[in-house]
Formats: C-alpha cells, sequence, structure tokens
C-alpha cells in the first residue's frame, strides 16, 4: 500500500546536488516523477563543468564522447536505455522515451541515433574544447588497445525519486570510462547492475567501474536484499561488502564502486569502497544538500562533511 505523503530524492556525487533541487521544483509545481528525475539528470548532462556526464563528457579512445543512460518507471517495471550514442544532447530524454515501450527499449550506437534522429530529440556536438584538450594531453599506453583496458576516474550521475503517492523512479546517465573502446558499455544502462526501480520495494543505483558492478547486478541486489526486509542502509552496505569479497576471494581486483537507494517509504542508504562517496538528498521540506559515505575498515558511515573535509575532495 502506498501511504506517504512526502517525496524524496537521492543522487550520486556532488555534482548532482543543483539536479536534486530542480527536480524538487518540478514537483512542487505539480509535475510528475517522470520528469523530475529526467531533469535533475539533464541538468547535470548540460553542465559543461561536469566532465564525466553528458555535454563536455570523457571521450574514448577515438576522441569521442560516447554516452549511456537509462530510466526506469518503479510502477511500471518499464525501463528504456542507451547505449554509445553520440551527440544527442540529452541521452536520459532518449532513454525515458525508449522506457514507454514493451519492446527494443535498450538501444546501442547508430540504431539509439537513428531513433533519437527520427523522433527529433536536441543534437549536438557533444566533445567541448577542454574534453579534446584531455584527450590529446591523455597518456595513451600504446598497448592499451591490446589489453582491453581503460583508464579509471569518472562518475555516473544517478538520481532515484519517489513521490507523495509512493511512486518511484530512476534516472542515470554517463560518458563512462575515459579512454574506453569505442562501443564499450559499463553498468549503467544495464538494467539491475546500474539501476533498478520498483515502487512496491524500492529502487537502487551504481555509479564505479562499470565491469565490476555488473558483476555483482549490484542494483538488483540492493533492491532483493530490501525486497527481504533487509533495512535501505543495511542493504546497501551488506551486497557491496559481499561483493567485494566475493571479488576479492576470486582473486580479482576490485574498481571503486558506490550505490545509492531508497525503500518505498522513501528512507535512503549508501554505501561505497571508496574512502568518501558525496551523495545529494532532497525531500518536500525543500531541504536540499549534500552528505557523504565514509568507508574505513569495511565499516560505512553516513555523515555531513564540514568545510575543511570538502575542501580535501575534489571530485565531482
Ligand atoms: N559506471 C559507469 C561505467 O562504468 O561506465
Amino acid at each position: 500500500m502506498k501511504t506517504t505523503d512526502q517525496w524524496n530524492f537521492i543522487a550520486t556525487w556532488k555534482m548532482s546536488l543543483e539536479g536534486v533541487r530542480r527536480a524538487s521544483r518540478v514537483l512542487g509545481e505539480g509535475q510528475s516523477l517522470e520528469r523530475a528525475v529526467v531533469e535533475a539528470v539533464k541538468t547535470v548532462e548540460d553542465e559543461v563543468a561536469y566532465c564525466s556526464v553528458g555535454y563536455g563528457g570523457l571521450p574514448n579512445r577515438n576522441g569521442e564522447v560516447e554516452l549511456d543512460a537509462a530510466y526506469m518507471d518503479g510502477d511500471t517495471l518499464k525501463a528504456g536505455g542507451v547505449m554509445a550514442v553520440r551527440d544527442i544532447k540529452n541521452p536520459v530524454e532518449v532513454a525515458c522515451r525508449l522506457s514507454k515501450y514493451e519492446r527494443n527499449c535498450f538501444l546501442a550506437g547508430e540504431g539509439a541515433m537513428t531513433f533519437a534522429r527520427r523522433h527529433r530529440f536536441a543534437l549536438r556536438n557533444m566533445l567541448t574544447p577542454e574534453a579534446a584538450e584531455r584527450f590529446k594531453t591523455a597518456k595513451i599506453e600504446k598497448d592499451l588497445l591490446e589489453r582491453q583496458e581503460a583508464y579509471d576516474g569518472h562518475d555516473t550521475v544517478c538520481v532515484i525519486g519517489r513521490d507523495a503517492g509512493g511512486s518511484m523512479a530512476c534516472g542515470v546517465s554517463t560518458s563512462g570510462l575515459f579512454l574506453k573502446h569505442p562501443g564499450r558499455v559499463g553498468d549503467s544502462p544495464i538494467i539491475g547492475s546500474g539501476f533498478y526501480a520498483d515502487s512496491g520495494v524500492g529502487a537502487a543505483a551504481a555509479t564505479g567501474v562499470g565491469e565490476d558492478i555488473m558483476r555483482g547486478c549490484l542494483s538488483y541486489a540492493v533492491v532483493g536484499r530490501m525486497a527481504c526486509g533487509c533495512p535501505v542502509q543495511e542493504a546497501c552496505e551488506n551486497v557491496l561488502a559481499d561483493h567485494t569479497a566475493k571479488l576479492r576471494r576470486i582473486g580479482r581486483s576490485c574498481g571503486s564502486m558506490s550505490v545509492i537507494a531508497m525503500d518505498r517509504e522513501g528512507r535512503v542508504g549508501a554505501a561505497t569502497n571508496l574512502e568518501l562517496f558525496p551523495f545529494a538528498v532532497g525531500n518536500m521540506a525543500g531541504e536540499c544538500h549534500t552528505v557523504a559515505a565514509k568507508q574505513t575498515d569495511g565499516r560505512i558511515e553516513i555523515f555531513e562533511p564540514d568545510e575543511e573535509e570538502w575542501k580535501k575532495y575534489e571530485v565531482d
């Protein structure tokens, strides 16, 4: 039963704070949760200062900005995604439109771009002079391609929202790994790995190294634990700890991974294997702010960093 009169948002990284504020305004104006979540993601996609999402995103090893995005409606379980698309101004808009279809709702590369053009989504050259310069000055090891490796250091915007009627939705967008292989797809547009929303249970989304996140289908794993009665914060921590432990046990290296989640009552949780993982939260009272998850010796603490702590943190 949907019982609440509150709405809530949680979103990854400091860069999403303005998007959460925008989403709050959109819901406050009486628009839909879908519009609010999409607008929140678009706010980050459009901001040139954030170098790992949308406009000015991280180039692949051909020097092109190739983007992934997805959207999921927690009431209907309908989801859509675009993978490895170029020159689309707001990939999340296209993903959201695709989520309306029963079939053909996840499209990659040329097929996704043809769909976007046919439906007249805004186009834009997403490679900014700054992103081109970043590519030019990057040290590309000669055998990077043969080893199928890429460089770390990227962030995904993930926004989870819940409206006053208890409906939940999730939107994500990223340029993925810097200098990735053209056509490489990470966790972000993969349902269950990068995102999952079920209004009857809760929603979760992930950011970090896509290949490692996909190995544990982390977003669905978190929602699955909540479905079994696990509180949201515990679900995030347990899923991440178990997956990290498993990767180590089988001798795999483990890249950065962070998850955010919200239960069907609007309570939020987060976990990370980073020292500090900031995220934004917002609610109906208009309180939108950034908090952080800190990981020390496997224990997660959620806290509000002071100015000095924020100063040490330079990532978006
Ligand atoms: N998590 C984003 C990516 O790996 O592409």
